[in-house]
């Protein structure tokens, strides 16, 4: 039975962008994702200095932008830290939340990202939850428990409407930045073992939720990850940096949506 989840393609840029750079990038993907079908969203999620400039370049397109963190405190004395209410107000839709590089570099537990996500929803924003195991961790036949106990740890926190607002990317980590995407397959598998943990959760969560497929996702393998049944769209990294990669990626959500 076909699904009626749109497809979502996503660009994380994480810690890359300059004033004058970011103008041409926004520019060509928000001229570019205008030709789209409106059945595929499209977004970006920018380093906060730039939400005010992607609000100015984007705003009254179809491209929605984001923040890449949120702060798991609605205000207060927290140095440094950036509040998702703060994101909103610059129109932002998304926000990235458990990004494997702040699971490592920053420590950030499970409860941690369940706590952000919550924040994020308060704040009307959409979080994109990213789930993922190591290779070691995947070689040992972990992959599920893993993954099973980052998406239960978010799904305890929410009620069943707040968890059908979710996103949800699978992100291995041995795939991000290295150019080794998981074959479609492998990625199938986890995402079918997302939907159904979402399930658990409410049916409704499991139906309405879009799963997305990161790492290492370029223009020529995107459309057979997005042909998947549980694959709804891509979080995209190296390659959301380049408009011409980015929007290849985008029409081939497209293009997978028509055939799936
Ligand atoms: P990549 O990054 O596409 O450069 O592998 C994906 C991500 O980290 O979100």
């Amino acid at each position: 039975m076909a699904n009626q989840r749109a497809k979502l393609v996503v660009g994380n840029w994480k810690m890359h962008g300059r004033l004058a750079d970011n103008k041409v990038l926004l520019q060509a993907v928000s001229q570019g994702a205008g030709a789209l079908p409106q059945q595929v969203g499209v977004g970006v999620c920018v380093p906060c200095p730039y939400l005010a400039q992607a609000q100015v370049l984007l705003n009254g397109g179809r491209v929605g932008w984001g923040v890449q963190d949120v702060s798991a405190h609605a205000q207060g004395a927290f140095t440094g830290e950036v509040a998702a209410q703060m994101a909103a107000e610059f129109g932002a839709s998304y926000a990235i939340v458990g990004h494997s590089e702040r699971r490592a570099y920053h420590l950030e537990s499970v409860e941690l990202v369940a706590t952000k996500t919550v924040r994020a929803l308060e704040a009307g924003l959409t979080p994109i939850v990213c789930v993922g195991e190591t290779l070691d961790q995947r070689e040992a036949g972990a992959t599920e428990s893993v993954i099973g106990m980052q998406i239960d740890a978010v799904l305890a926190k929410l009620s069943a409407d707040d968890a059908a607002r979710l996103v949800v990317a699978y992100e291995p980590v041995w795939a991000i930045g290295t150019g080794r995407s998981a074959s479609a397959e492998q990625a199938q598998a986890v995402h079918a073992f997302l939907r159904a943990r979402l399930a658990a959760k409410s049916e409704a969560a499991a139906a309405r939720v879009a799963l997305l497929y990161g790492g290492s996702v370029k223009p020529d393998n995107a459309e057979s990850l997005f042909r998947q049944q549980d694959i709804d769209g891509g979080l995209i990294g190296g390659a959301s940096l380049k408009h011409v990669d980015f929007l290849a990626i985008c029409q081939a959500a497209v293009t997978a949506n028509a055939m799936r």
